[in-house]
């Protein structure tokens, strides 16, 4: 996927990213993960990979000016993190282990952004499948899921001990066979054309 002329940016999570990864945690999850656990993803864990996205910054003479302000006190000038999402690379399987939109930005195109930037990293890094673990309930993101080709492969009982709910566990054919990639590369064409024309119409 071409990224650099999208509406939004995708990048490696850093640990500047964390507070406001918090804040989408918060607002996404019953049982949010902690600020430790995600120090601990991105200095000690070396199968992690980890993104944020933001909004892509303006170009022309305001940001340079904000840029250079920023510069000049010691501060960036970043975009806000819209979203967040990674996975564990493991024995072959790409994981995903989290994806979240902050509230306000969700059904704009962003968590597909994220999932389609985590299996092309997953493809780049040889992973044969992508998986991961979805709450029954949770009807959209099973959605997101099943658009990119995942399938329901296992269902594990109470796997979520909060609310005692279950778990499907969901995977992708093999990532570099030639129906998952001329499916995924139509999905990808539809997303970048969304999330370029959507860039003129950025206020
Ligand atoms: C799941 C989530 C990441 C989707 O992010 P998003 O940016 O709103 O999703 P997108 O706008 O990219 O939508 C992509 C696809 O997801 C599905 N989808 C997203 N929101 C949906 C909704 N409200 N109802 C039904 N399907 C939905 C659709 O298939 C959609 O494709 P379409 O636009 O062709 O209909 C977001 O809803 C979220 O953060 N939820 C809370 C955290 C969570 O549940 N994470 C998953 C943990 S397993």
């Amino acid at each position: 996927m071409n990224y650099t002329n999208l509406l939004y940016v995708v990048e490696p999570m850093r640990l500047r990213d964390i507070g406001e990864v918090m804040e989408i945690e918060h607002d996404s999850f019953p049982s949010p993960w902690s600020a430790r656990a995600y120090r601990h993803e991105l200095l000690d864990n070396a199968l992690s990979h980890y993104f944020v996205a933001r909004r892509r910054r303006m170009e022309g003479p305001e940001s340079s000016l904000l840029a250079r302000i920023g510069r000049t006190l010691g501060v960036g000038t970043r975009s806000p993190v819209l979203g967040h999402a990674g996975f564990w690379l493991m024995a072959g399987e790409a994981h995903i282990s989290t994806i979240a939109v902050q509230p306000d930005w969700r059904r704009r195109g962003v968590g597909e952004l994220l999932l389609v930037a985590m299996l092309d990293r997953a493809t780049e890094l040889e992973a044969d499948v992508a998986t991961l673990e979805v709450r029954a309930s949770n009807s959209t993101a099973q959605n997101l899921y099943r658009k990119y080709g995942f399938r329901r492969v296992g269902l594990q009982r109470r796997y979520y001990r909060d609310r005692n709910e279950d778990a499907l566990t969901m995977s992708t054919k093999r990532l570099t066979s030639a129906s998952f990639q001329s499916y995924f590369q139509q999905l990808k064409q539809a997303l970048q054309e969304k999330l370029t024309q959507s860039l003129d119409k950025m206020p």
